[in-house]
Protein backbone atom coordinates (compact mmCIF):
# COMPACT_ATOMS: atom_id res chain seq x y z
CA UNK A 1 0.00 0.00 0.00
CA UNK A 2 1.69 3.51 -0.76
CA UNK A 3 -0.24 6.58 0.29
CA UNK A 4 1.31 9.98 -0.65
CA UNK A 5 0.02 12.63 2.17
CA UNK A 6 0.10 16.35 -0.41
CA UNK A 7 0.43 19.64 0.65
CA UNK A 8 0.85 18.92 4.57
CA UNK A 9 3.12 21.67 6.23
CA UNK A 10 5.53 19.09 7.76
CA UNK A 11 7.51 19.57 11.09
CA UNK A 12 10.98 17.83 9.87
CA UNK A 13 13.96 17.28 11.85
CA UNK A 14 15.54 20.39 10.76
CA UNK A 15 12.98 22.77 8.73
CA UNK A 16 9.11 22.79 8.93
CA UNK A 17 7.96 23.39 5.28
CA UNK A 18 5.17 22.38 2.77
CA UNK A 19 6.14 19.16 1.69
CA UNK A 20 4.47 16.49 0.47
CA UNK A 21 5.08 12.67 2.27
CA UNK A 22 5.18 9.01 0.71
CA UNK A 23 4.14 6.23 2.57
CA UNK A 24 4.79 2.30 1.50
CA UNK A 25 4.87 -0.77 3.66
CA UNK A 26 4.41 1.15 6.98
CA UNK A 27 7.58 3.36 6.49
CA UNK A 28 8.37 6.50 4.99
CA UNK A 29 9.29 6.23 1.50
CA UNK A 30 10.10 9.78 0.82
CA UNK A 31 10.07 13.42 1.84
CA UNK A 32 9.53 15.70 -1.12
CA UNK A 33 8.73 13.45 -3.65
CA UNK A 34 6.96 13.83 -6.94
CA UNK A 35 3.55 11.94 -6.81
CA UNK A 36 3.64 8.65 -8.84
CA UNK A 37 1.32 6.57 -10.93
CA UNK A 38 1.72 3.78 -8.53
CA UNK A 39 -0.21 5.90 -5.04
CA UNK A 40 -2.90 3.97 -4.25
CA UNK A 41 -3.94 6.60 -1.70
CA UNK A 42 -3.67 10.44 -2.16
CA UNK A 43 -4.71 11.96 1.04
CA UNK A 44 -5.11 16.01 0.56
CA UNK A 45 -3.75 17.56 3.24
CA UNK A 46 -3.45 21.26 2.60
CA UNK A 47 -3.36 23.53 5.23
CA UNK A 48 -3.04 20.91 7.44
CA UNK A 49 0.59 20.23 9.65
CA UNK A 50 2.10 16.77 9.73
CA UNK A 51 3.70 15.89 12.42
CA UNK A 52 5.67 12.57 14.07
CA UNK A 53 3.32 10.62 15.72
CA UNK A 54 3.48 11.23 19.50
CA UNK A 55 5.73 9.07 21.97
CA UNK A 56 3.87 8.94 25.53
CA UNK A 57 6.81 7.79 27.57
CA UNK A 58 4.79 7.24 31.31
CA UNK A 59 0.97 5.82 30.58
CA UNK A 60 -0.71 3.49 33.19
CA UNK A 61 -2.98 1.21 31.02
CA UNK A 62 -4.44 -0.78 33.84
CA UNK A 63 -3.87 -3.87 32.43
CA UNK A 64 -3.55 -7.05 33.62
CA UNK A 65 -5.52 -6.53 37.20
CA UNK A 66 -6.88 -3.14 36.88
CA UNK A 67 -8.91 -3.33 33.92
CA UNK A 68 -12.14 -1.62 35.24
CA UNK A 69 -10.28 1.68 34.67
CA UNK A 70 -8.43 1.06 31.51
CA UNK A 71 -7.31 -2.02 29.70
CA UNK A 72 -4.54 -2.23 26.83
CA UNK A 73 -7.12 -1.45 23.99
CA UNK A 74 -9.57 1.00 25.53
CA UNK A 75 -6.18 3.25 26.45
CA UNK A 76 -4.18 3.08 22.70
CA UNK A 77 -7.60 3.83 21.01
CA UNK A 78 -7.26 6.78 23.19
CA UNK A 79 -3.51 6.93 21.66
CA UNK A 80 -4.95 7.12 18.32
CA UNK A 81 -7.64 9.71 18.65
CA UNK A 82 -5.18 11.87 20.85
CA UNK A 83 -2.49 11.66 18.04
CA UNK A 84 -0.14 9.01 20.11
CA UNK A 85 1.23 6.32 17.94
CA UNK A 86 3.31 4.54 20.36
CA UNK A 87 3.01 4.17 24.24
CA UNK A 88 5.67 3.22 26.85
CA UNK A 89 3.41 1.92 29.83
CA UNK A 90 4.30 1.58 33.45
CA UNK A 91 4.62 -1.32 35.27
CA UNK A 92 2.22 -0.82 38.47
CA UNK A 93 -0.67 -3.37 37.10
CA UNK A 94 -1.62 -6.43 39.27
CA UNK A 95 0.18 -8.48 39.35
CA UNK A 96 3.71 -6.13 38.98
CA UNK A 97 5.28 -6.17 35.82
CA UNK A 98 8.81 -7.18 37.49
CA UNK A 99 10.38 -10.33 36.21
CA UNK A 100 11.01 -11.15 32.60
CA UNK A 101 8.25 -13.53 32.06
CA UNK A 102 5.65 -10.84 33.04
CA UNK A 103 6.91 -8.50 30.90
CA UNK A 104 6.90 -11.06 28.27
CA UNK A 105 2.98 -11.76 29.12
CA UNK A 106 2.53 -8.77 29.01
CA UNK A 107 3.85 -7.83 25.22
CA UNK A 108 2.02 -10.66 24.06
CA UNK A 109 -1.38 -9.51 25.56
CA UNK A 110 -0.91 -6.02 23.48
CA UNK A 111 0.13 -7.40 20.34
CA UNK A 112 -3.43 -9.39 20.04
CA UNK A 113 -5.22 -5.46 21.18
CA UNK A 114 -3.49 -2.27 20.48
CA UNK A 115 -4.22 0.02 17.88
CA UNK A 116 -0.85 1.80 18.19
CA UNK A 117 2.71 0.84 19.33
CA UNK A 118 3.75 -0.27 22.77
CA UNK A 119 6.25 -1.04 24.76
CA UNK A 120 6.76 -1.77 28.34
CA UNK A 121 8.83 -1.11 31.54
CA UNK A 122 10.26 -3.70 33.81
CA UNK A 123 9.65 -2.32 37.31
CA UNK A 124 12.31 -2.21 40.27
CA UNK A 125 11.80 -4.07 43.68
CA UNK A 126 14.52 -4.07 46.61
CA UNK A 127 15.01 -7.81 45.27
CA UNK A 128 14.53 -8.31 41.50
CA UNK A 129 18.25 -7.20 40.27
CA UNK A 130 18.44 -10.43 38.67
CA UNK A 131 15.10 -9.86 36.87
CA UNK A 132 16.60 -6.43 35.75
CA UNK A 133 19.79 -7.42 34.55
CA UNK A 134 18.21 -9.76 32.03
CA UNK A 135 14.89 -7.88 30.37
CA UNK A 136 15.48 -6.84 27.10
CA UNK A 137 12.79 -5.78 25.20
CA UNK A 138 11.73 -2.93 27.64
CA UNK A 139 12.54 0.83 27.20
CA UNK A 140 13.83 0.19 30.47
CA UNK A 141 13.50 -0.07 34.71
CA UNK A 142 11.18 2.01 36.44
CA UNK A 143 11.30 2.88 40.21
CA UNK A 144 9.14 4.18 42.46
CA UNK A 145 11.31 6.04 45.02
CA UNK A 146 8.28 6.91 47.03
CA UNK A 147 5.27 4.79 46.95
CA UNK A 148 2.23 5.88 44.88
CA UNK A 149 -0.54 3.80 42.97
CA UNK A 150 -0.04 0.21 43.92
CA UNK A 151 2.91 -1.38 45.94
CA UNK A 152 5.69 -0.81 44.21
CA UNK A 153 8.46 0.80 46.21
CA UNK A 154 12.16 0.74 46.41
CA UNK A 155 12.90 3.60 48.90
CA UNK A 156 15.97 1.62 51.00
CA UNK A 157 19.59 2.64 50.09
CA UNK A 158 21.14 -0.63 49.85
CA UNK A 159 18.54 -1.56 47.15
CA UNK A 160 18.75 1.56 45.10
CA UNK A 161 22.87 1.29 45.36
CA UNK A 162 22.55 -2.31 44.04
CA UNK A 163 19.90 -1.11 41.04
CA UNK A 164 22.29 1.36 39.90
CA UNK A 165 25.52 -0.09 40.19
CA UNK A 166 24.59 -3.56 38.11
CA UNK A 167 22.07 -3.00 35.85
CA UNK A 168 22.64 -1.41 32.46
CA UNK A 169 19.32 -0.45 31.09
CA UNK A 170 18.38 2.66 31.60
CA UNK A 171 16.07 4.04 34.49
CA UNK A 172 13.87 6.15 35.07
CA UNK A 173 12.08 6.93 38.45
CA UNK A 174 8.70 8.46 40.40
CA UNK A 175 10.83 10.91 42.99
CA UNK A 176 9.04 11.69 45.87
CA UNK A 177 10.41 11.23 49.58
CA UNK A 178 8.51 8.49 51.37
CA UNK A 179 9.81 9.73 54.92
CA UNK A 180 8.70 13.19 54.02
CA UNK A 181 5.43 12.09 52.75
CA UNK A 182 4.34 10.21 55.77
CA UNK A 183 5.78 13.12 58.25
CA UNK A 184 3.64 15.37 56.13
CA UNK A 185 0.61 12.99 55.97
CA UNK A 186 1.10 12.23 60.02
CA UNK A 187 1.40 15.95 60.61
CA UNK A 188 -1.89 16.76 58.77
CA UNK A 189 -4.11 13.71 60.25
CA UNK A 190 -3.83 11.80 57.22
CA UNK A 191 -5.83 14.57 55.36
CA UNK A 192 -8.94 15.81 55.66
CA UNK A 193 -9.55 18.02 52.05
CA UNK A 194 -8.22 17.28 48.51
CA UNK A 195 -5.99 20.26 48.57
CA UNK A 196 -4.28 18.75 51.37
CA UNK A 197 -2.48 16.84 48.79
CA UNK A 198 -0.17 19.01 48.27
CA UNK A 199 1.06 19.99 51.75
CA UNK A 200 1.49 16.64 51.95
CA UNK A 201 2.99 15.19 48.52
CA UNK A 202 5.53 19.16 49.06
CA UNK A 203 7.87 20.61 47.40
CA UNK A 204 10.76 18.88 49.69
CA UNK A 205 9.03 15.19 48.68
CA UNK A 206 10.09 16.01 45.50
CA UNK A 207 12.97 17.83 45.63
CA UNK A 208 14.40 15.33 48.57
CA UNK A 209 13.90 12.08 45.93
CA UNK A 210 14.87 13.66 42.60
CA UNK A 211 18.45 15.32 44.40
CA UNK A 212 18.93 11.34 45.79
CA UNK A 213 17.98 9.95 42.44
CA UNK A 214 20.40 12.46 40.32
CA UNK A 215 23.33 11.57 43.10
CA UNK A 216 23.17 8.22 42.77
CA UNK A 217 22.66 8.33 38.82
CA UNK A 218 25.92 10.43 38.95
CA UNK A 219 27.80 7.92 41.22
CA UNK A 220 27.19 5.09 38.94
CA UNK A 221 27.33 6.70 36.15
CA UNK A 222 24.15 5.39 35.08
CA UNK A 223 21.37 6.86 32.77
CA UNK A 224 18.68 8.19 34.38
CA UNK A 225 15.00 10.03 33.62
CA UNK A 226 13.38 11.91 35.78
CA UNK A 227 9.72 11.39 35.31
CA UNK A 228 6.96 13.93 35.80
CA UNK A 229 9.29 16.87 37.16
CA UNK A 230 6.90 18.88 40.02
CA UNK A 231 8.50 22.13 40.74
CA UNK A 232 10.85 25.13 39.92
CA UNK A 233 13.52 23.60 42.22
CA UNK A 234 14.03 20.49 40.42
CA UNK A 235 13.56 22.22 37.01
CA UNK A 236 16.76 23.75 38.32
CA UNK A 237 18.58 20.79 39.76
CA UNK A 238 18.21 18.70 36.09
CA UNK A 239 19.83 20.94 34.51
CA UNK A 240 23.10 19.40 35.71
CA UNK A 241 22.50 16.50 33.73
CA UNK A 242 26.36 15.48 32.82
CA UNK A 243 25.26 13.73 29.62
CA UNK A 244 23.33 11.09 31.51
CA UNK A 245 20.11 12.86 32.94
CA UNK A 246 17.06 13.71 31.33
CA UNK A 247 13.98 14.68 32.69
CA UNK A 248 10.15 15.08 31.59
CA UNK A 249 7.03 17.34 32.45
CA UNK A 250 3.36 16.34 31.71
CA UNK A 251 0.61 18.64 30.96
CA UNK A 252 -1.32 18.66 34.17
CA UNK A 253 1.65 19.65 36.01
CA UNK A 254 2.36 22.86 33.13
CA UNK A 255 -1.49 23.55 33.08
CA UNK A 256 -3.00 23.20 36.92
CA UNK A 257 -1.58 24.41 40.02
CA UNK A 258 -3.05 23.96 43.88
CA UNK A 259 -5.60 26.86 43.30
CA UNK A 260 -7.01 24.26 41.46
CA UNK A 261 -8.32 22.15 44.08
CA UNK A 262 -11.01 24.28 44.77
CA UNK A 263 -13.18 24.04 41.13
CA UNK A 264 -11.92 20.42 40.40
CA UNK A 265 -11.53 18.41 43.67
CA UNK A 266 -9.77 15.31 43.16
CA UNK A 267 -9.41 15.42 39.28
CA UNK A 268 -6.13 17.10 39.81
CA UNK A 269 -4.96 15.12 42.88
CA UNK A 270 -2.64 13.08 41.27
CA UNK A 271 1.18 12.19 42.44
CA UNK A 272 3.63 14.25 42.20
CA UNK A 273 0.78 16.59 43.44
CA UNK A 274 0.29 20.27 41.41
CA UNK A 275 1.88 23.09 43.34
CA UNK A 276 2.24 26.53 42.73
CA UNK A 277 1.61 29.15 39.59
CA UNK A 278 5.42 29.99 39.96
CA UNK A 279 6.00 26.39 39.45
CA UNK A 280 4.40 26.33 36.24
CA UNK A 281 5.88 28.86 34.82
CA UNK A 282 9.48 27.59 35.96
CA UNK A 283 8.37 24.17 34.15
CA UNK A 284 7.22 25.85 30.90
CA UNK A 285 10.45 27.67 30.82
CA UNK A 286 12.87 24.60 31.73
CA UNK A 287 11.14 22.98 28.83
CA UNK A 288 11.57 25.80 26.26
CA UNK A 289 15.35 25.83 27.48
CA UNK A 290 15.21 22.31 27.06
CA UNK A 291 16.33 21.36 30.78
CA UNK A 292 13.32 19.22 30.80
CA UNK A 293 13.31 17.42 27.24
CA UNK A 294 10.16 16.00 27.30
CA UNK A 295 6.85 15.91 27.91
CA UNK A 296 4.29 12.62 28.76
CA UNK A 297 0.99 12.16 30.00
CA UNK A 298 1.66 9.97 32.93
CA UNK A 299 -1.99 9.16 32.29
CA UNK A 300 -3.11 7.35 35.71
CA UNK A 301 -6.95 6.74 34.95
CA UNK A 302 -9.50 5.65 37.99
CA UNK A 303 -13.26 5.61 37.84
CA UNK A 304 -15.39 8.31 38.85
CA UNK A 305 -17.01 6.50 41.63
CA UNK A 306 -13.29 6.02 42.74
CA UNK A 307 -12.22 9.76 42.39
CA UNK A 308 -15.60 11.03 44.17
CA UNK A 309 -14.36 9.72 47.45
CA UNK A 310 -12.90 11.84 50.12
CA UNK A 311 -9.72 12.09 50.65
CA UNK A 312 -7.57 10.53 51.48
CA UNK A 313 -9.47 7.46 49.62
CA UNK A 314 -9.84 9.09 46.76
CA UNK A 315 -6.82 7.24 44.13
CA UNK A 316 -4.70 9.67 42.86
CA UNK A 317 -3.66 10.16 39.15
CA UNK A 318 -6.11 11.54 35.82
CA UNK A 319 -6.51 10.18 32.35
CA UNK A 320 -4.58 12.23 29.26
CA UNK A 321 -3.94 10.49 26.74
CA UNK A 322 -6.57 11.55 24.38
CA UNK A 323 -6.00 15.43 25.12
CA UNK A 324 -2.04 15.35 25.37
CA UNK A 325 -1.58 16.91 21.78
CA UNK A 326 -4.53 19.35 21.39
CA UNK A 327 -3.02 20.89 24.96
CA UNK A 328 0.26 21.26 23.61
CA UNK A 329 -1.33 22.86 20.53
CA UNK A 330 -3.07 25.02 22.20
CA UNK A 331 -0.32 26.44 23.91
CA UNK A 332 0.91 27.20 20.38
CA UNK A 333 -1.90 28.50 19.54
CA UNK A 334 -1.41 31.20 22.68
CA UNK A 335 1.99 32.01 21.73
CA UNK A 336 3.49 29.79 24.59
CA UNK A 337 5.93 27.57 23.10
CA UNK A 338 6.83 26.64 18.91
CA UNK A 339 4.72 23.89 16.74
CA UNK A 340 8.95 22.75 16.56
CA UNK A 341 9.44 22.94 20.46
CA UNK A 342 6.04 20.49 21.12
CA UNK A 343 7.34 18.12 18.11
CA UNK A 344 10.85 17.69 20.29
CA UNK A 345 9.62 17.28 23.67
CA UNK A 346 6.13 15.22 22.56
CA UNK A 347 8.12 13.04 19.63
CA UNK A 348 12.04 13.34 19.07
CA UNK A 349 13.10 13.84 22.44
CA UNK A 350 11.42 10.97 23.89
CA UNK A 351 12.84 8.80 20.48
CA UNK A 352 16.02 9.33 21.97
CA UNK A 353 16.04 9.31 25.51
CA UNK A 354 14.55 5.53 25.18
CA UNK A 355 16.77 4.60 22.08
CA UNK A 356 13.70 3.56 20.38
CA UNK A 357 14.62 2.46 16.54
CA UNK A 358 12.66 4.31 13.70
CA UNK A 359 10.36 7.02 15.11
CA UNK A 360 10.09 10.31 16.29
CA UNK A 361 10.92 11.84 13.02
CA UNK A 362 9.58 12.63 9.58
CA UNK A 363 12.26 11.33 7.35
CA UNK A 364 13.05 8.70 4.88
CA UNK A 365 13.39 5.24 6.02
CA UNK A 366 11.15 6.16 9.54
CA UNK A 367 8.35 4.22 10.53
CA UNK A 368 5.14 5.89 8.74
CA UNK A 369 3.26 7.07 12.68
CA UNK A 370 2.35 10.22 11.67
CA UNK A 371 -0.22 12.71 13.16
CA UNK A 372 -2.22 15.56 11.18
CA UNK A 373 -3.01 18.07 12.86
CA UNK A 374 -5.51 21.12 12.24
CA UNK A 375 -3.85 24.05 14.24
CA UNK A 376 -6.67 26.34 13.18
CA UNK A 377 -9.41 23.45 14.53
CA UNK A 378 -11.16 24.41 17.45
CA UNK A 379 -13.14 22.18 19.97
CA UNK A 380 -13.93 21.74 23.75
CA UNK A 381 -13.07 18.44 25.38
CA UNK A 382 -16.06 16.69 26.60
CA UNK A 383 -16.19 14.13 29.18
CA UNK A 384 -19.18 12.35 27.59
CA UNK A 385 -16.49 11.79 24.39
CA UNK A 386 -13.52 10.76 26.29
CA UNK A 387 -12.36 7.02 24.83
CA UNK A 388 -10.36 6.19 27.49
CA UNK A 389 -12.33 3.89 29.46
CA UNK A 390 -13.43 6.12 32.79
CA UNK A 391 -14.79 8.80 30.60
CA UNK A 392 -13.91 12.06 32.37
CA UNK A 393 -11.55 14.09 32.08
CA UNK A 394 -10.17 17.78 34.15
CA UNK A 395 -10.10 19.49 31.35
CA UNK A 396 -14.14 18.45 30.76
CA UNK A 397 -15.36 22.11 29.09
CA UNK A 398 -12.04 23.48 28.09
CA UNK A 399 -11.92 24.61 24.83
CA UNK A 400 -9.11 24.48 22.73
CA UNK A 401 -7.37 25.22 19.67
CA UNK A 402 -4.87 22.85 17.58
CA UNK A 403 -6.53 19.25 17.06
CA UNK A 404 -5.35 16.12 15.53
CA UNK A 405 -7.40 15.23 12.60
CA UNK A 406 -5.71 11.73 11.58
CA UNK A 407 -3.48 9.33 12.92
CA UNK A 408 -1.31 6.16 10.97
CA UNK A 409 -0.01 3.81 12.38
CA UNK A 410 2.84 1.74 10.55
CA UNK A 411 0.90 3.48 7.61
CA UNK A 412 -2.17 3.02 8.06
CA UNK A 413 -5.10 5.22 8.68
CA UNK A 414 -6.27 4.59 13.05
CA UNK A 415 -8.10 7.66 13.45
CA UNK A 416 -9.43 9.95 10.86
CA UNK A 417 -13.13 11.76 10.72
CA UNK A 418 -13.48 11.63 14.42
CA UNK A 419 -13.57 7.56 14.10
CA UNK A 420 -10.89 4.70 15.00
CA UNK A 421 -10.15 2.00 13.21
CA UNK A 422 -10.34 -0.89 15.56
CA UNK A 423 -8.72 -3.27 13.11
CA UNK A 424 -5.37 -1.42 13.41
CA UNK A 425 -2.63 -3.08 14.91
CA UNK A 426 0.33 -1.94 16.10
CA UNK A 427 3.85 -3.36 16.86
CA UNK A 428 6.57 -3.95 19.72
CA UNK A 429 8.75 -1.18 19.82
CA UNK A 430 12.33 -1.92 19.24
CA UNK A 431 14.97 -0.91 21.32
CA UNK A 432 19.01 -0.24 20.58
CA UNK A 433 20.23 0.74 23.94
CA UNK A 434 24.09 0.94 22.60
CA UNK A 435 22.76 4.13 20.91
CA UNK A 436 23.03 5.98 24.51
CA UNK A 437 20.25 8.11 24.89
CA UNK A 438 19.52 11.61 24.63
CA UNK A 439 22.89 13.13 24.74
CA UNK A 440 24.88 10.44 22.32
O1 LIG B 1 -0.96 10.11 40.26
C1 LIG B 1 -0.40 9.09 39.92
N1 LIG B 1 -1.08 7.98 39.60
N2 LIG B 1 0.94 9.05 39.87
C2 LIG B 1 1.62 7.91 39.67
O2 LIG B 1 2.81 7.94 39.66
C3 LIG B 1 0.91 6.63 39.53
C4 LIG B 1 -0.42 6.88 39.00
C5 LIG B 1 -1.32 5.67 38.99
O3 LIG B 1 -0.86 4.61 38.58
O4 LIG B 1 -2.49 5.79 39.37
Amino acid sequence: MRTLIRGAICVLPDSTKQVDVLLEDGRILGVGVPAGAKDDEVVDATGMHLLPGVIDDQVHFREPGLTHKEDLRTGSRACAKGGVTTFLEMPNTKPTTTTVERLHEKLALAAGKCVVNFGFYVGATPDNVEELRKAKRTPGIKIFIGSSTGSLLVDGQEALERIFAETTLPICAHCEDEATVRANSERLGGGQEYADHSKIRDHAAAVIATKRAMDLAHRHKHRFHVLHVSTAEEAELVADHRGLITAEACPHHLLFDRSDYARLGSFVQMNPSVKDEADREALWQALREKRIQVVATDHAPHTLEEKQQPYPQSPSGLPAVENSLALMLNAVHQGRVSLEDVVHWMCEAPARVWDIVGKGRIEEGYDADLVLVDLAKTAVVRNEEQVAKCGWSPWDGVELTGWPVRTWVLGQTVFADGKIDDSVRGQEVAFEHERGGYWA
